[in-house]
């Protein structure tokens, strides 16, 4: 009896050794200046770990923009390393879109300008070079975007940021004896809101927003207070909801963003946990219970199928003009009209089926040189995903939002009946059906990604990519190949490259870098064609830029 007290104690002595939450600054206007760096985090007293992120921060400023407005994006890349930028969930052409096609090398600046269509809502960046997303998102690269616009400033609902509006960016990662992060490794054994392990919270006695966002590479979160309350969720990915749905437990999935609104009114002086209820997760959802099939045990971290606490809220004294209510109608989802839409099916595999290591849509993995289909711009297109392994995968599309039409054949829950940019399809041959309508920035060049947010199965191959093309072009369906507008030949090489325009189209500039990202040369020129002489590298793999007025091509290029 008298042990088992002082357990009690220890335990709550633990849990009460707390940090304040970590809140990034704001950045807004017309130009946001991001500059992705390495700088250190400290994670545990008196440990310093290395990081990299925007503006040398584990986490970036949060990116505050107004739908309608136009924005002036510069990221100066100051790693030492290739990187993208990409604006997850913003509706984008697929030059602005920071997906593993817009590199960014290393010392140089990348400058897209684009208008915010997007609904108000919660979306988020990060880098994307393929490959390499993982690493560079678990080193602290990642940050928040919240669209604000007319038709939500009209609603009662709090906003003001930091205050009763709250970025939670919840991420596990994996720590190594010196407390740095052990990057390529999948068994996460700290999980964190805001980089911040163990955090506590100060809120106004009165409705509070939470922006959540699992920014984490597999694991998933089932998020829950202590005393059980129900909260609203208002939004998910890309736009509110019709009406607040009042749930007491929320799966977010990697990548998946969700706002809710907590009723802390009666509450002043108490306190309260955000829990992580790993125990109630799916059967084999990461962070969750193991599949368990054939006596495999599938946990691989050691807070998976667990119950823990995330973050300590604290209620303090209402702020004036608190929100008491907020509106009970939010937005109007217009459906998609299906009629006349196409169908496209895929399939995602893990190889062989217990496999860590090689994940595949339609049995392929992700080819860099290669665009998987081309679809016509303005068509309605239903997707349906299934799911042959063994674990959950969280499906997401760049450049547009969808709507879920089905989960395993039931209609989505109220609370994902908004746009949405990722659903998870459950394993062992669960299945997902999504539509969508690409009804802007046709390309007949550069493709958007499909992909599991899973980094790991992005990164290994669990990624492809399509055109979408002009509505009025008639072979769009069949031919997959690119469109091939800038040659380089001839590769592999031993004395020169050359570079040629074949449409005709006067190239103006070009970079030659290492792989890993590291310049060579640039240079500026006004020809459809011209030499790089290579006598002088040694031999291996290079990365050849080519921009013309239209666009900018990479090549990847062997000097033998
Ligand atoms: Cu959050 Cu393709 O990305
Ligand atoms: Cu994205
Ligand atoms: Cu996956």
């Amino acid at each position: 009896m008298k042990s088992f007290y002082f357990i009690g104690i220890f335990i709550s002595f633990k849990i009460y050794a707390q940090s304040p939450l970590f809140i990034p600054d704001t950045l807004s206007g017309s130009e946001i200046n991001l500059s992705i760096k390495e700088g250190s985090h400290s994670f545990y007293t008196s440990y310093n770990t290395s990081i990299i992120g925007y503006n040398g921060n584990l986490l970036g400023p949060t990116i505050i923009l107004h739908k309608g407005q136009t924005v002036q994006m510069n990221v100066a890349n100051e790693l030492n390393d290739t990187t993208t930028t990409h604006w997850h969930g913003l509706h984008v052409s697929p030059q602005n879109d920071g997906s593993p096609h817009n590199l960014i090398m290393a010392n140089t600046t990348w400058s897209p300008k684009f208008e915010v269509m997007d609904k108000a809502a919660t979306y988020w960046y990060h880098p994307h070079l393929h490959g390499k997303t993982m690493k560079q998102v678990i080193q602290g690269a990642a940050g928040m975007i919240i669209v604000r616009d007319d038709e939500e400033s009209k609603l009662n609902l709090p906003r003001t940021y930091g205050v009763d509006d709250i970025p939670l960016i919840m991420q596990w990662r994996t720590f190594d004896t010196n407390k740095q992060i052990v990057l390529d490794d999948e068994a996460d054994n700290v999980a964190m809101v805001n980089g911040t392990i163990n955090g506590v919270l100060e809120v106004p006695a009165q409705m509070v927003r939470f922006r959540l966002l699992n920014g984490s590479s597999h694991r998933f979160f089932n998020f829950a207070f202590s005393d059980n309350r129900n909260f609203q969720i208002i939004a998910n990915d890309e736009s509110l909801l019709n009406k607040p749905v009042s749930v007491k437990q929320l799966i977010v999935s990697p990548g998946e963003r969700f706002e809710i609104i907590v009723d802390f009114k009666e509450q002043q002086g108490q306190s309260f946990f955000i829990n992580q209820l790993g125990m109630s997760l799916p059967n084999g959802y990461p962070g969750g219970p193991p599949l368990g099939m054939m006596g495999m045990n599938m946990t691989m971290g050691p807070l998976d199928n667990t119950d823990f606490s995330l973050l300590k809220i604290d209620v303090k004294a209402p702020t004036p003009n608190a929100i008491k209510e907020i509106s009970s109608s939010l937005t109007t989802n217009e459906p998609i009209n299906e009629s006349g839409a196409t169908t496209r099916n895929f399939q995602l595999r893990g190889l062989p089926m217990m496999s860590m290591t090689n994940f595949t849509i339609n049995n392929e993995q992700y080819d860099h040189e290669k665009i998987n289909f081309k679809v016509k711009q303005d068509d309605v297109m239903i997707w349906n995903i299934t799911n042959q392994s063994m674990m959950p995968h969280p499906w997401h599309i760049h450049g547009n939002y969808f709507y879920i039409k089905s989960i395993n054949g039931q209609a989505p829950p109220a609370y994902m009946k908004g746009r949405k940019d990722v659903v998870t399809i459950p394993p062992m041959n669960g299945s997902a059906q999504i539509v969508m309508k690409y009804e802007d920035f046709a390309d007949s060049e550069m493709p958007y990604m499909y992909h599991c947010h899973i980094l790991s199965h992005e990164d290994r191959g669990m990624m492809g990519s399509f055109l979408v093309t002009d509505a009025n072009l008639t072979d769009v369906l069949n031919n997959i190949t690119k469109d091939i507008t800038i040659k380089v030949y001839p590769n592999p090489s031993q004395n020169n490259w050359q570079i040629e325009s074949t449409s005709g189209e006067p190239i103006l500039f070009y970079q030659l870098c290492n792989i890993d990202g590291k310049l060579i040369e640039e240079h500026s020129i006004k020809n459809t064609s011209f030499l790089i002489n290579n006598t002088n590298l040694s031999s291996g793999n290079y990365f050849i830029t080519v921009s013309t007025k239209q666009n900018s091509q990479i090549f990847k290029v062997i000097k033998q």
